[in-house]
């Protein structure tokens, strides 16, 4: 019988299962001594019929005692390496729970909308409702209804962007005044915010612009009315100890028309560079509505009064911010958005 090639076998096997096998080279080795086809311990079957019988079933218990030798440390060396390489892992993936975490980057609104949305909210707890009106006008509702026929000389205040004859890119929200008189009779309580158009461009004025109008009409409304809401709105915005200042002014659609300045919110009064050492800072026009207006909308001038307002409100984000270009409001600088979160 022949043994030897046996031992050979069983201490070649000894000699490779010496060092640190990974999983890999332990799949390979079982291969190579297992593999059923050209394993080595499975060659020493098919020697079996060189064999005299009478050997036979000795040698056969033989190789079967390597074979579940081989299997044993095969299984021995497996586990090992299953737990080098699971502690290898754990060793590279490890988690340090005390790192400070990564800071989430938080968008925010942009300064004219975070202006809007404030103004939106302090008129609403006035009993204000909102009504939106379309950016491309018609001449009626962006100058005529609101007594500014052709050929009126305050057409000239507001540098028009004509699409045709008739139609235009409104140049003011006032138009939305038109709309909700047309439709609905007094109690009329609305605010209209959007965008508005002019050919201007500098550092205080751009083409495009968002204005936020306010249109109250009922029996028995006076200036007196219109000032004292003011006061709530700029003390809500600016803080409470801010005051108003009506100053004489003209508009086709209100008589008497204001412009409203607030006591500088900067300086508190005394004068600062903000309000150019007045005290006061001019932030939007306003009036009793012309009662040519409310008759143009079918609304009786003898029973029914009204006033109304227009705020630029890139001009208030302007002021809250400290803003000295309007372009930055335009150009969607992250650099300048970061600073402007409200
Ligand atoms: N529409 C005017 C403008 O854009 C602002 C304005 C002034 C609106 C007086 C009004 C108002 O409703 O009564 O310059």
């Amino acid at each position: 019988m022949d043994k030897s090639r046996l031992e050979e076998i069983r201490s070649r096997f000894q000699e490779e299962m010496q060092t640190e096998l990974d999983s890999q080279a332990v799949y390979e080795l079982r291969k190579r001594y297992l593999d059923r086809k050209a394993g080595l311990v499975s060659g020493l079957m098919k020697g079996m019929r060189d064999i005299p019988a009478a050997e036979r079933a000795e040698y056969g218990e033989s190789i079967n005692r390597l074979k579940d030798w081989v299997v044993d440390h095969l299984g021995e060396l497996e586990k090992k390496a299953k737990e080098r390489e699971l502690q290898k892992r754990y060793e590279q993936e490890k988690i340090d729970v005390t790192l400070p975490g990564k800071k989430i980057v938080r968008g925010n609104l942009h300064p004219t909308t975070l202006v809007r949305n404030e103004m939106i909210r302090v008129f609403s707890g006035m009993g204000f409702e909102v009504y939106e009106g379309t950016e491309i006008e018609t001449d009626f509702y962006n100058f005529t209804a609101l007594n500014t026929p052709k050929d009126h000389p305050a057409r000239d205040m507001q540098d028009t962007f004509y699409l045709s004859d008739e139609f235009l890119l409104r140049t003011q929200t006032s138009s939305g005044q038109i709309h909700v008189m047309e439709k609905r009779k007094p109690p009329i309580k609305i605010l209209s915010p959007g965008k508005v158009f002019r050919s201007d461009d500098d550092a205080t004025h751009s083409p495009m612009f968002t204005q936020m109008e306010g249109l109250v009409v009922d029996r028995g409304i006076t200036l007196c009315d219109l000032q004292g809401m003011l006061d709530q709105f700029v003390q809500k915005l600016f803080g409470a100890e801010t005051k108003t200042r009506l100053r004489p002014s003209y508009f086709p659609f209100t008589e008497p028309s204001v412009e409203v300045d607030v006591s500088c919110f900067s300086c508190g009064g005394t004068g600062c560079k903000l309000c150019k050492g007045t005290g006061w800072i001019e932030i939007l026009g306003a009036g009793v509505v012309n009662r040519k207006v409310l008759e143009n909308c079918g609304i009786c001038s003898d029973e029914y009064s009204g006033f109304a307002f227009g705020i630029g409100i890139e001009r208030v984000a302007m002021l809250k911010y400290g803003i000295n270009n309007i372009k930055l409001l335009f150009e969607s600088d992250l650099r300048v958005l970061k600073q402007l979160r409200g």
